[in-house]
């Protein structure tokens, strides 16, 4: 049986596996994620957090009101399972609004707990054990587990550095009469590159060619630089029912601890999607959506101001990284950074990161994480950079030690 390698930077744990019986083989075919085990060892050794991408400053203020506004008003029991009315009218405008994307709230958009629980329910609502997924890797560890929990197989396919694009012959290669989805994720965490419109057509002919599903992360789509843009491969031709797009307000309102996310997809596939969320989940925190039915409403300079700001975040980022020895490779988009560590000399970069957190005093996150053959990213860490700039001066002074 595939599993994903063991890959923890903490001490096993003191469990004894004595009732194999009682633990299903699908939970033992993968580890906990290595990302947020980082920020856990980061606070034990007090470590500047530059692992796990959440933002260490305030939510805006006028979604913090509404959220308390909407308790007080008692939106406090179930919102309707796929979702707050005022939310998904709201998503469907804005997706108007930002892409000429037109979406039926009552029966194509499903508001979830995060686009965490959205490319889980999306993946288990599409997948059959034996069916095959393609993963651009490195990947969003998520991806590992999502589809092994639905039972799918994985078809990895290398993005290469030094500007993450991908052979298009390995892509088509991928591809076969099994294949379900590709999973696409961009703006891209690790690499932070945004796809471009030939790259996004390309998939999008392999998508039609073999009769199969994008599914997209966009929970980066408003942090660009460098007059990239990001284009919804739903948008291209015969992509409107093949895609299932996954978002949230997570990344884009910095609210990553409210879990308020959604699934858009043609009406069938909506249908199971909201099976499988309504059995998961049942919906997420009501007042929150009334929360994130503002945020739809918030005006274009909102977005255009967040993409400058984690820009001029991006080039201090470069600048204590190059400044410290790592080598950067390119980013335009979301908001990491994947730095080469070969010049430090350490056989890997689980060990490296273990020097970096334990004795330097900055956590990030260790490259083979974002590999299925660790090999691959032994020589790679990622930082984030969506902390506040006093964050990032920290970690410069520490960074100096190393
Ligand atoms: C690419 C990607 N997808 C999904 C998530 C999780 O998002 P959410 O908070 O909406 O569950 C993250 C969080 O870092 C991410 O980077």
């Amino acid at each position: 049986m595939a599993s994903i390698a063991q890959k923890s930077l903490l001490a096993p744990p003191d469990i004894p596996n004595r009732r194999p019986k009682f633990r299903s083989e699908r939970t033992l075919r993968f580890t906990e994620s290595v990302i947020r085990e980082m920020t856990r060892l980061a606070f034990q050794h007090k470590a500047v957090n530059l692992a796990q991408g959440f933002p260490d400053f305030p939510a805006p203020q006028i979604l913090k009101d509404a959220a308390r506004e909407a308790i007080a008003k008692d939106v406090n029991q179930y919102a309707i399972t796929w979702g707050a009315k005022s939310f998904r009218d709201g998503i469907a405008a804005k997706y108007k609004r930002c892409y000429g994307l037109e979406f039926d709230p009552e029966r194509e958009i499903t508001v979830c707990c995060g686009s965490t629980e959205g490319m889980m329910a999306s993946l288990m609502a599409t997948t059959n054990a034996g069916d095959e997924i393609v993963i651009f890797e490195p990947h969003y560890e998520n991806y590992g587990p999502d589809t092994l929990l639905s039972s799918a197989e994985r078809k990895f396919v290398n993005l290469r550095p030094p500007d993450w694009r991908f052979d298009p012959a390995e892509l088509r290669a991928a591809f076969s009469k099994n294949t379900k989805a590709i999973i696409l994720c961009s703006p891209n965490n690790p690499t932070g590159r945004v796809f471009e419109r030939k790259e996004l057509e390309i998939i999008g002919e392999l998508c039609q060619e073999f009769d199969c599903l994008a599914i997209t992360d966009e929970i980066y789509e408003h942090i660009t630089y460098d007059g990239a843009q990001h284009i919804p491969i739903m948008t291209l031709p015969g992509m409107r029912d093949r895609t299932v797009i996954v978002n949230s307000l997570s990344k884009t309102y910095a609210v990553t601890g409210w879990r308020v996310g959604w699934v858009l997809a043609a009406p069938d596939l909506s249908d199971s999607i909201r099976k499988v969320h309504d059995f998961l989940t049942v919906g997420a925190a009501s007042p929150l959506q009334e929360a994130g039915a503002l945020a739809m409403t918030l005006p274009d300079e909102y977005y255009t101001h967040l993409a400058v700001d984690y820009g001029a975040r991006r080039d201090v980022m470069i600048g204590v990284l190059n400044g410290a020895g790592f080598h950067c490779y390119q980013t335009n988009g979301a908001y990491y950074i994947m730095a080469d560590i070969s010049g430090f000399g350490y056989p890997d970069d689980m060990e490296f990161a273990r020097h970096l957190i334990e004795d330097v005093g900055v956590a990030a996150v260790p490259g083979s994480s974002f590999f299925e053959n660790p090999e691959q990213g032994s020589q790679m860490i990622r930082f984030c950079y969506c902390k506040k700039y006093e964050t990032l001066e920290a970690a410069k002074a520490r960074l100096e030690k190393i």
